[in-house]
């Protein structure tokens, strides 16, 4: 049984929880809010409008004496950028492994959650994108903008009226996946400059998330959304980084959480597979990209 601390109880945090609870193989026992809030002191369940769970909400403000009494395996943080970076160095501290879902970092603060991992030899998940579909998204831009160099490329995304930061973490990383698909195979991370690609940010309403990347030509254009319809899918993804981040030591992203780059090889040993079962069985993986082989 892997124990949780749930950190940031607010829209995405109460669904974690509530997903949490139903859990078999995970059990939340910690769940802590801002100390400017009325939570801490109350039942859990009375945040989440059901019934009495036990666990009593903590405030941050002691955050590593609450972590010291209950040890847990694994923490969730989904606050903001000053406070995670805060929770970070003290999570760090006792090497208690961490999901940040989180957006809004500045680079500087992006490379002191890397440099915690280093210094602490912690675990940490940077995530703001955490939800299997918006990573698909992202494999698919970087494949679609490495096929269709010359499409103009304009991301549009829209979220609910408060929400903080914009444009949205996602909807840079989306930019950078253009740049790297355009880049090919020798590019520097550190010179890319989401800027170079457009992109829209509405505010409006209710609007969980919803990121489209439209990659347009003189001819045709391709279009590539991603929408949630409830913050569950917020939940499962930030459950799933949990299992994975569970004694790991390193900075990682979702996208290896997901192990998408192993779903690309598959495809291709499949497809390699298919084509020498059609060939007679003379091509093998990896197969020769050459004009013989495409006849
Ligand atoms: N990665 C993703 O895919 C994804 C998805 C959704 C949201 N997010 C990001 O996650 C963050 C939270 O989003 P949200 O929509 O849930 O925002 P929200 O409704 O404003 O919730 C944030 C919560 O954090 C609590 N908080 C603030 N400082 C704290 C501290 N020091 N210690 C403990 N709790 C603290 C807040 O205060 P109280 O305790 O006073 O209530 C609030 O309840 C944002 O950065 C958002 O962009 C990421």
């Amino acid at each position: 049984m892997i124990k949780v601390c749930l950190i940031g109880l607010g829209r995405t945090g109460k669904e974690i929880a509530r997903v949490l609870l139903q859990q078999q193989d995970l059990t939340l026992t910690m769940a802590v809010c801002s100390p400017y809030s009325d939570k801490p002191g109350k039942d859990l369940g009375s945040i989440l409008n059901g019934n009495d769970t036990g666990i009593i909400m903590k405030s941050s403000l002691n955050l590593a004496e609450q972590l010291e009494n209950s040890r847990p395996d694994v923490a969730i943080d989904f606050t903001n950028p000053e406070s995670t970076l805060d929770h970070a160095e003290i999570l760090g501290r006792l090497r208690i492994p961490l999901v940040v879902g989180t957006t809004g970092f500045s680079e500087l603060q992006q490379r002191k959650l890397m440099y915690i991992t280093r210094k602490y030899r912690t675990g940490i998940i940077s995530a703001p994108n955490i939800t299997l579909g918006v990573n698909v998204l992202m494999v698919l831009t970087n494949l679609t903008a490495s096929i269709l160099d010359g499409y103009d490329c304009t991301i549009v995304e829209s979220h609910f009226k408060q929400k903080k930061d914009a444009p949205s973490g996602t909807a840079v990383k989306i930019a950078n996946e253009v740049l790297k698909g355009r880049s090919g195979t020798g590019v520097n991370l550190h010179e890319l400059d989401h800027r170079e690609v457009p992109i829209h940010a509405i505010r409006a309403g209710g609007i969980i998330g919803r990121h489209s990347v439209v990659l347009a030509g003189e001819f045709d254009k391709i279009e590539i959304t991603h929408e949630a319809f409830a913050r569950t899918a917020f939940a499962l993804g930030a459950l799933k980084a949990v299992r994975f981040i569970c004694g790991k030591i390193g900075y990682y992203e979702m996208d290896e959480v997901l192990d998408l780059k192993n779903v690309i090889l598959r495809y291709l040993e499949r497809e390699a597979n298919i084509r020498s079962q059609r060939f007679g069985g003379e091509l093998s993986f990896p197969f020769p990209l050459t004009e013989e082989a495409d006849i």
